[in-house]
């Protein structure tokens, strides 16, 4: 459909139906929806009428082919302009092929393999009759006691960008209206949602606005400029403003700098928020503040249904900003082909074929492989096929490994870490006990538990926390593992046997003690459907680990934040004239992360030569070529990512001890050496100045290359006009 007809159906348009654009209530709403709710109860005390309902611009939560055409079947007949419903969803990390939390595949390092990801996604939900996803959520994060790391890629801007880009090119391919199996993507939350202090939930954010442009910003921006086609709100508030009403972000920044025209809408009851955020002395002062900031669909209140229409009327919102609103929606209804084809994609058939597919598990096992990483490994992995297991632990046999997000994943589908050790090809004895639950357990468990140990030859600690510990709403201040499996890892590390823990968690845990009780230490995050094979072929060596981590590991809740890309403060420590006391430290752990940003080990190893840069001077404008061997020194195939950071040694403004510019994840086959070269642009230097320019500044340079962000080569360099 042309925009001319886009915009004559807004001419034929009452206030009252342009409004009700605005409105997304959540599937039970509709005629149709299988959960159907009368206009009874709370829907009733929410104010919403069939009227309502019957104009309302889009759903929440709707999918399954049979039920969202006959929603939208019900809804056409009913709306008296035949505009389609738009259906939305969480499609995070896949729709019913669940892949690794959003983390997890952070940590692959693999942005091609993130891509597949989210097309998979979009093809099981497009056929579903899901239309928009709510993701990528592009946070960054520093904090892991805030429950939703596990949806970000983790702690660094330029990767939480490169994912931004790749999971918006996944979900949305190139033509919505020509792939049906492709799905609109909507990045959240704008803004900075991920520094909530505390790491609490909805907690206030507070920062420069360097700061959020600098670390924020760069991943929401990268997201749209792939063609994103929607932007969440944050619940928090930014510089004082909630998110969700917060005109300097949205109109100015996200309209005006960044040219976004695509549609806003709200988190979840964010705009009726603004009420107890204090900055609305009820619905209509809220309605009027996020309409005037530039939110255009309000989710699961109704501030605007009820309260719109009288603020027009009285002049003091613009029918301007609402036409403009109601066309951005319409807009995307009709890139998405809704006008001419409303059941789009969706297919019962052909999505008994697509669903869980051979295709789709097989990427979520490659995924999955390549989002462990192995954190710690004293010769003891991969396992010999022959030895005698015992699998311990309340990770054993569960499939609570899909994560909080895995909104449509089917728990009894996923294949738990037994089976995929004990079903492999040539598996031998493997014995298996609980040893107790995620935060409870009894003395006979964990007796059960370490007689069965007791006759391994290696022990496997299936250990972590379960999907409500983390996600939405799932902040916790201790981020060790819960109690009584601590327990049961300091009884059975006592026995003295070879023991591997295999992790399975939404943040980076506090894993002092696990560090200290194990031989080796597999992070698995929640690894999706195909976790338990994928696993099984670390362990056994049939894949090589190559997982690299996205967020540091802290020593402990109290060093939280730490964050590879800080600053030096004027009194770091290790300084040649550094005093014993008087320096930036804890008394009693180090500065530094139990397990840095960048690193992961492997079953191969790697050395890594002196980087050779093609010049020592970098002009203005140009490039200069860094360029590293690396050698693969062991008998075995292997991945290796190859990161490359920068330091400006002296700024304008502060400038972070190491940032990541570049990476490279190359196979190497045994002894293989491979010449390495990232050709680093003048560009990639500028930053944020005290007046917010974004320039580079002349002077010196070091450039690092190395596995992690903590073992690095370094060259100096200078930056000359
Ligand atoms: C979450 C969003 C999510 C929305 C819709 C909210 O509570 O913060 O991330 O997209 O619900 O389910």
């Amino acid at each position: 459909m042309a925009d001319l007809s886009l915009h004559s159906i807004l001419e034929q348009m009452t206030l009252e139906e342009k409004i009700a654009q605005f409105m997304q209530l959540a599937t039970p709403f509709f005629e149709g929806a299988e959960e159907q709710g009368e206009i009874t109860g709370p829907m009733a005390e929410m104010g919403i009428t069939e009227e309502i309902v019957k104009n309302s611009g889009s759903v929440l939560g709707a999918s399954g082919a049979k039920e969202v055409r006959s929603i939208q079947e019900a809804y056409l007949k009913n709306n008296r302009l035949g505009i389609p419903l738009l259906i939305m969803a969480d499609i995070v990390h896949g729709f019913k092929t669940i892949f690794p939390v959003p983390l997890g595949i952070g940590c692959s390092w693999d942005t091609e393999l993130a891509e597949k990801s989210a097309e998979i996604a979009a093809r099981e939900a497009a056929v579903s009759g899901v239309h928009v996803t709510f993701a990528p959520m592009v946070d960054l994060v520093r904090d892991p006691r805030w429950g939703r790391v596990m949806e970000s890629t983790g702690e660094d801007p330029f990767l939480n960008s490169e994912f931004a880009r790749a999971f918006v090119r996944g979900f949305q391919g190139r033509n919505l209206a020509e792939d049906t199996d492709r799905v609109a993507a909507c990045v959240k939350h704008f803004a900075a949602y991920g520094a909530a202090e505390g790491g609490r939930d909805y907690n206030t954010v507070d920062m420069s606005e360097r700061q959020l442009r600098e670390m924020y910003l760069p991943a929401y921006k990268a997201a749209l400029d792939e063609g994103c086609e929607m932007v969440m709100t944050a619940f928090n508030t930014v510089d004082g403003i909630p998110a969700s009403g917060n005109k300097k972000l949205m109109r100015d920044i996200l309209r005006e700098e960044w040219g976004f025209e695509g549609i806003l809408i709200s988190d979840w009851g964010a705009v009726k928020e603004l009420i107890p955020h204090g900055v609305a002395n009820g619905e209509k002062e809220a309605a009027e503040k996020a309409m005037k900031a530039g939110v255009d669909i309000e989710m699961m209140t109704t501030c605007y249904v009820h309260h719109l229409k009288e603020q027009v009327e009285s002049g003091t919102v613009s029918e301007n900003l609402i036409d403009e609103a109601v066309l951005r929606i319409l807009t995307l209804k009709n890139k998405l082909g809704l006008f001419d084809h409303p059941h789009r994609g969706t297919d019962e058939k052909r999505e008994q074929e697509v669903i869980m597919s051979e295709e789709h598990r097989h990427v979520a096992r490659r995924l999955a492989a390549k989002s462990c990483v192995l954190l710690k490994n004293d010769d003891i992995l991969p396992l010999q096929a022959d030895k005698k297991v015992a699998l311990i632990g309340p990770f054993a046999q569960n499939g609570d490994i899909l994560g909080p997000w895995a909104w449509k994943g089917s728990r009894e589908k996923a294949v738990q870490l037994y089976d995929g050790i004990a079903k492999r090809e040539g598996a031998g004895s493997i014995s298996v006990a609980k040893g107790c639950d995620v935060a409870a357990g009894t003395e006979d468990e964990l007796n059960e538990a370490l007689a069965v140990a007791a006759e391994a030859e290696v022990i496997i600690l299936a250990l972590g926390e379960s999907s409500e510990m983390s996600g939405e709403a799932g902040s916790r201040s201790d981020i060790r593992l819960p109690e009584i499996q601590r327990k049961l890892l300091a009884a059975i590390s006592k026995l003295g046997k070879p023991t591997v823990a295999v992790l399975f968690n939404g943040r980076p845990l506090d894993l002092t003690d696990v560090s200290q009780q194990t031989d080796a230490i597999l992070e698995a995050w929640f690894p999706g459907t195909e976790g338990g094979h994928a696993i099984a072929d670390l362990l056994y060596g049939i894949e090589n680990p190559s997982g690299r981590l996205t967020m540091s590991f802290p020593h402990s809740a109290g060093q939280v934040p730490v964050y590879y890309n800080c600053f030096n403060t004027g009194r770091p420590q290790g300084a040649p004239d550094a005093q014993e006391r008087y320096v930036s430290q804890y008394l009693d752990i180090p500065n530094e992360a139990l397990y840095p940003f960048g690193y992961g080990l492997s079953y191969s190893s790697f050395t890594y030569d002196e980087p050779v840069l093609s010049s020592g001077t970098l002009k203005v404008g140009e490039t200069i070529d860094v360029t590293v061997r690396v050698t693969n020194t062991s008998e075995r195939e292997g991945e290796e990512t190859v990161q490359l950071y920068v330091r400006d040694l002296s700024g304008e403004v502060v400038r972070p001890l190491k940032e990541l510019k570049d990476f490279a994840k190359l196979t190497f086959k045994p002894r293989e050496t491979k010449e390495v070269t990232f050709t680093l642009r003048e560009e990639q230097l500028r930053y944020h100045h005290s007046d917010l320019q974004f320039t580079s500044d002349p002077g010196d340079f070091i450039v690092y290359v190395g596995p992690n962000s903590a073992e690095l080569k370094e060259q100096p360099f200078k930056l000359i006009n």
